[in-house]
């Protein structure tokens, strides 16, 4: 590997060669830029794009507004832009007449349910920057607001796909080239063409927008995914851009939603070639990249053996490692990274008195940071506390896994999770980063606090932890299930609101490997009441192994009992769930409220979340009720569920008898785990 000298100038002169060849040849007729994306990836593609607040790449496509319906933000009145994150050149200079010509193609999908009015609109945009202007939402089509519409310096065009007729519309169908504003230069009603942007249930079009510098036309031409492009543009403009946008411009997407106007605004791929005007600047900034270039390599050859066989070591650790960590620094919207050091420092050296639990995959530590730069205090902490998660070394199946893993927490924001604050991968160790909770656990205020938990406070704890399960099971393209629900991942804060955490096992439910033997669970007794009986034999949790979780976690905060500790009642023992039920079966399920309250709860509130604890218990998954259900049943919305009087016999495999009915000896705790 030591390289002479001589041989390692030679190359550099061979590499000068080829420069200066391909600077001449660019001069003379300019190339061409290929941009190209058969469809989106969220790790892969990431980079390439700048993201504003809402908008992001999902399911496939980039997503320029909230793309389902669980944001915590909603999604009413949105805007957004995603902007390929280089700008072109598209002129050499103020005297030179010509300008880069461009062609674009690209698919998109503007969906509404049904039930929506569609609104507002979809552009394709030449742009500055990549930022949106604040308040563009509605019919400002994340291209201006209501200050900046038609100002100049905007230096903007745009090609508008609209889906809401304001009073200089002409309808609720157009396509328009926008400079500068949402007052469309040119619209062209789609009505004619027999296309509706926003159909029913949403399809796919292609779109060609093609822009001769040479004649300074720009021409749109639009048509089903697969069929050629039309031979007649629908929309033909004679526009300088020169005159309008600046000689480095970004290219992209821009769209809005409105009140009540809603639509989910999809790109699903994008071609994009434009001509190459930066010929000589890149000229230039390769020759100083080579210049360094040869300092670096003369600085190899002069190293010598011993330092250069170091040196390609260290480089081969490093190149194992940067897929991973490339892949989560591209995340849009991604927490900060944290030094492992920082860490380390912060956990007292990951010390024994910081532990705050165990859960799946690693040791959770409660962190201090200390000497704290404060660079992004505001958005992401607000007080120095944190909670570190350590994955052991070994349980970290593969790189793969965990960064489809990532993939999906970091975008699970809900009010009633714990948030991901930052992450950390360095040396081989993976560290997760999450706000910490000051106020500890439910099983801690269950069991440990002097003060008994009031009935309106665990009330309020189960109608949080019953939201945020819905969100994860109906995610929008990707299901999430928790796996682990029990009460000490269920933390509160210090208003007694409930926030789930240590989904950081969360897998999307696709993954086969999802199975409880990685829990370790023999290990962890207490969770064993928490553990859907199918789970034994399936070794795979889902969304129903997750509502049996919440069965348990109910049943445990009203009567203030732990699902794993068995009941002594008379000569029998039972388990919490067949002890509510016999309660039920004897008409005096009241009896099963925690004593601690001293009659102090709402009566039919007890009843019914009694009842909802005991339907979730069903042992047949698919006689469970659903999130959705659950929360309604909590709201108050829809009555108490009907529960038998007798537990329903656990069957396997499940043939559909779940209405055989058994005595109370009936008992599949004694399943063991090894089966
Ligand atoms: C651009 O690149 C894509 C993929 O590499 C290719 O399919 C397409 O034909 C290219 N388009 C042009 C005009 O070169
Ligand atoms: C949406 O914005 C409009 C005006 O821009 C406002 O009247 C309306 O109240 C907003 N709706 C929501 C849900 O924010
Ligand atoms: C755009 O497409 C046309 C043919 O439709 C072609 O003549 C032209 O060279 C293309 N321009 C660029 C920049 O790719
Ligand atoms: C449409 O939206 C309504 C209300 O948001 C919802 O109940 C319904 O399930 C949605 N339908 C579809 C097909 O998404
Ligand atoms: C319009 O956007 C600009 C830039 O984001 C912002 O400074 C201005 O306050 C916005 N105007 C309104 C009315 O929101
Ligand atoms: C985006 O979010 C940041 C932080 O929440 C906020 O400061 C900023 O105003 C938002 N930008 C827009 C355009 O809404
Ligand atoms: C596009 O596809 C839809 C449904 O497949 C069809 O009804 C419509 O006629 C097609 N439009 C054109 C212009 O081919
Ligand atoms: C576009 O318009 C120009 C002049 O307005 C015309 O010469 C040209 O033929 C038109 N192109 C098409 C494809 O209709
Ligand atoms: C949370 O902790 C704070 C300070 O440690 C304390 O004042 C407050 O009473 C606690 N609240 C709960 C719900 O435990
Ligand atoms: C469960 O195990 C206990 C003791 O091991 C035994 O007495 C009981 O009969 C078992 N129950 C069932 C349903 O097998």
């Amino acid at each position: 590997m030591v390289l002479s000298k001589r041989s390692s100038i030679i190359f550099i002169i061979f590499c000068f060669s080829l420069l200066q060849n391909a600077t001449i040849g660019s001069s003379k007729s300019p190339k061409t830029k290929n941009l190209s994306f058969h469809d989106f990836k969220e790790v892969r593609d990431a980079t390439s794009f700048k993201f504003t607040n809402f908008s992001s790449i999902d399911g496939g496509a980039l997503q320029l507004t909230p793309d389902n319906e669980n944001q915590p933000l909603g999604y009413f009145n949105k805007s957004g832009r995603i902007m390929y994150y280089k700008p072109y050149k598209l002129w050499r200079s103020e005297t030179d007449r010509d300008i880069a010509s461009f062609n674009t193609t690209f698919v998109m999908n503007i969906y509404r349910n049904r039930t929506w009015n569609p609104g507002e609109g979809f552009a394709f945009l030449i742009a500055p920057e990549f930022d949106v202007p604040e308040e563009s939402h509605g019919r400002w089509l994340g291209l201006t607001n209501a200050s900046t519409d038609g100002n100049p310096e905007n230096r903007l065009v745009a090609v508008e796909f609209d889906t809401e007729k304001q009073e200089f519309d002409p309808d609720d169908n157009h396509i328009g080239l926008n400079i500068n504003s949402v007052r469309s230069k040119t619209t062209v009603s789609l009505d004619r063409f027999g296309f509706l942007i926003s159909p029913e249930t949403g399809t796919d079009y292609r779109v060609w927008i093609q822009y001769n510098g040479k004649s300074k036309v720009m021409e749109v031409y639009m048509a089903n995914r697969s069929d050629e492009r039309p031979k007649q543009p629908f929309l033909n403009e004679t526009i300088n851009l020169k005159d309008h946008v600046k000689q480095s411009s970004y290219f992209g997407f821009a769209a809005s939603t409105g009140n009540p106007g809603i639509q989910f605004n999809c790109v699903l791929e994008w071609e994009l070639q434009v001509e190459d005007f930066s010929g000589k600047k890149d000229g230039k900034w390769w020759r100083i990249a080579l210049g360094v270039g040869v300092s670096v390599m003369v600085l190899l050859a002069l190293c010598g053996v011993k330092f250069g066989v170091a040196c390609v070591k260290k480089r081969r650790d490093l190149d194992e490692d940067s897929n991973v960590l490339g892949a989560l620094k591209r995340l849009p919207g991604m927490p900060r990274e944290f030094r492992y050091k920082d860490l380390k420092k912060a956990t007292n050296d990951f010390h024994q008195n910081m532990v705050l639990g165990q859960g799946g995959f690693g040791v959770v530590y409660r962190g201090i940071l200390r000497d704290w730069d404060g660079r992004s205090t505001s958005s992401a902490l607000r007080t120095n506390e944190i909670a570190v998660k350590k994955f052991s070394r070994d349980d970290i199946k593969g790189k793969d896994d965990f960064l489809a893993e990532l993939t999906i927490i970091h975008r699970l924001r809900h009010k009633h999770l714990v948030r991901l604050v930052g992450w950390c991968y360095e040396k081989g160790k993976l560290l997760l980063v999450y706000d910490y909770m000051p106020n500890g656990s439910l099983e801690k205020h269950l069991y440990e606090s002097s003060n008994t938990l009031n009935w309106r406070h665990r009330h309020k704890i189960l109608a949080g932890v019953a939201s945020a399960l819905h969100y994860l099971h109906n995610d929008y393209d990707q299901k999430v299930v928790h796996r682990d629900l029990k009460a000490s991942n269920i933390l509160l804060d210090s208003d007694y609101n409930a926030r789930l955490g240590d989904f950081g096992l969360a897998r999307a439910i696709e993954n086969e490997r999802t199975s409880y033997a990685e829990l370790g669970l023999a290990g962890v007794p207490g969770t064993m009441g928490y553990v859907a009986p199918e789970c034994f034999h399936t070794g795979k949790a889902t969304p129903e192994s997750d509502v049996f979780g919440f069965g348990a976690v109910v049943l445990e905060v009203v009567c203030g009992r732990s699902p794993g500790v068995k009941i002594q009642h008379e000569e029998h023992q039972f388990t919490l769930v067949d002890w509510v039920w016999m309660l039920h079966r004897e008409g005096r399920i009241l009896e099963a409220v925690d004593e601690r309250l001293k009659n102090e709860y709402v009566v039919e509130e007890a009843n019914r979340l009694l009842l909802l604890g005991l339907a979730c218990s069903h042992p047949v998954a698919s006689e469970r009720p659903q999130t959705q259900a659950i929360c309604l049943i909590i709201a108050e919305t829809l009555p108490s569920p009907h529960v038998p009087p007798f537990k329903p016999v656990f069957t396997w495999p499940n043939l559909g008898l779940g209405v055989a009915f058994s005595s109370i000896e009936s008992d599949y705790s004694n399943i063991t785990l090894s089966s």
